[in-house]
């Protein structure tokens, strides 16, 4: 049985431990189980957050393992390696690979029923290992994706436009990664195409613009990981934002990762796009148009992402 009070968080790192912190402050479930291989961290982790929550809501904070974690709603894995500055997320796949073949058998072997968030990166890689891993229907594994992307982009195109960047939509879609891309061609806020917006504003120059505010959001994980060696808290307000969307069945749209069934002629591969997201997880995918650059664009992103799955070996 599911117990919908219930989440657990694999990976207490810097990742794990502020995305604990934002769902303890969320409100959305009563128990949070913390797991890592380092306990002393789990717990120290559950100790520290759980001193915060009288001044939210009250909640059961604890370290446990995969047992603790058999009946949880949902699963978010943060656990693995973090880029190191000048690596990139491909990089680090066979290492994460092999953390998650001793996670993921784990996860399914206490007969988890609920929905497996990863956020460990390469996110669109991972996320393909543990829908093959798990066992679970793949509308239950759910990738971060480029859910932090279209939130820095969000954030980039307020700040251009001085807007609210809740008015703004706009999607980064394909490889939570270099070869991803911006939506342009639907990019709207509020209704009104972005380019008419702009020139209202004042912005004539769209291709330049768009070049630069393209490259600040790929870039913003490498600029933030030189400065300051981590990047944790947009991602945890991420994480809160899926579990939202999951918890209270909200069916809102999210660029996710999750597994390409023929969109876009894209199969066999884990890959985000503008997904309904409810409380059974990936509802389905939104098929926003493309125009055909940006549709090549998505193309070389997933073959970016496919040659990588080829390389790797995901028998656990
Ligand atoms: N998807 C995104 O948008 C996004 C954003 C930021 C970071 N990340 C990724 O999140 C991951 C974690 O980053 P971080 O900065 O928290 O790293 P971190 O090194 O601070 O934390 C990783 C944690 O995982 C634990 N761990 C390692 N192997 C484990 C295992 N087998 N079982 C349980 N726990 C294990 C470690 O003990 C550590 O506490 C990285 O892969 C990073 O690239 C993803």
């Amino acid at each position: 049985m599911v117990n919908d009070r219930k989440v657990a968080i694999v990976g207490c790192g810097f990742v794990g431990s502020s995305s604990a912190f934002a769902l303890m402050q969320s409100g959305l479930f009563s128990e949070m189980v913390l797991i890592d291989v380092d306990r002393d961290r789990a717990e120290g982790e559950a100790l520290d957050i759980s001193h915060g929550a009288p001044f939210a809501s009250p909640m059961k904070i604890y370290a446990g393992d995969y047992k603790d974690a058999a009946d949880a709603a949902i699963i978010v894995v943060t656990a693995g390696a973090a880029q190191k500055p000048g690596e990139t997320r491909l990089d680090l796949v066979n290492k994460n690979v092999n953390i998650f073949k001793s996670i993921i058998p784990q996860i399914r072997e206490v007969g988890f029923e609920g929905i497996l968030l990863i956020v460990s990166n390469p996110v669109d890689v991972l996320t393909y290992a543990a829908i093959k891993m798990s066992g679970l229907p793949e509308s239950r594994v759910i990738g971060s994706g480029t859910v932090l992307d279209s939130a820095r982009l969000k954030d980039a195109l307020g700040a251009h436009l001085g807007v609210d960047p809740r008015n703004v939509h706009a999607y980064i879609i394909g490889e939570h990664g270099d070869s991803e891309l911006a939506v342009w061609s639907s990019a709207n806020v509020s209704g009104v195409p972005l380019h008419d917006f702009c020139e209202m504003r004042g912005h004539f120059d769209h291709e330049a613009s768009e070049k630069r505010i393209a490259d600040e959001v790929k870039n913003a994980a490498y600029e933030i990981i030189n400065k300051k060696h981590a990047t944790y808290y947009g991602i945890a307000m991420s994480v809160k934002r899926l579990c939202t969307a999951i918890m209270r069945d909200e069916k809102h749209i999210l660029p996710v990762s999750s597994l390409m069934v023929g969109e876009y002629g894209l199969e066999d591969i884990a890959i985000s796009m503008p997904t309904i997201v409810g409380r059974n997880g990936v509802e389905c995918r939104v098929p926003v148009s493309l125009d055909e650059d940006e549709l090549a664009e998505l193309h070389r992103s997933a073959s970016a992402l496919k040659d990588v799955i080829d390389q790797v070996d995901f028998n656990a």
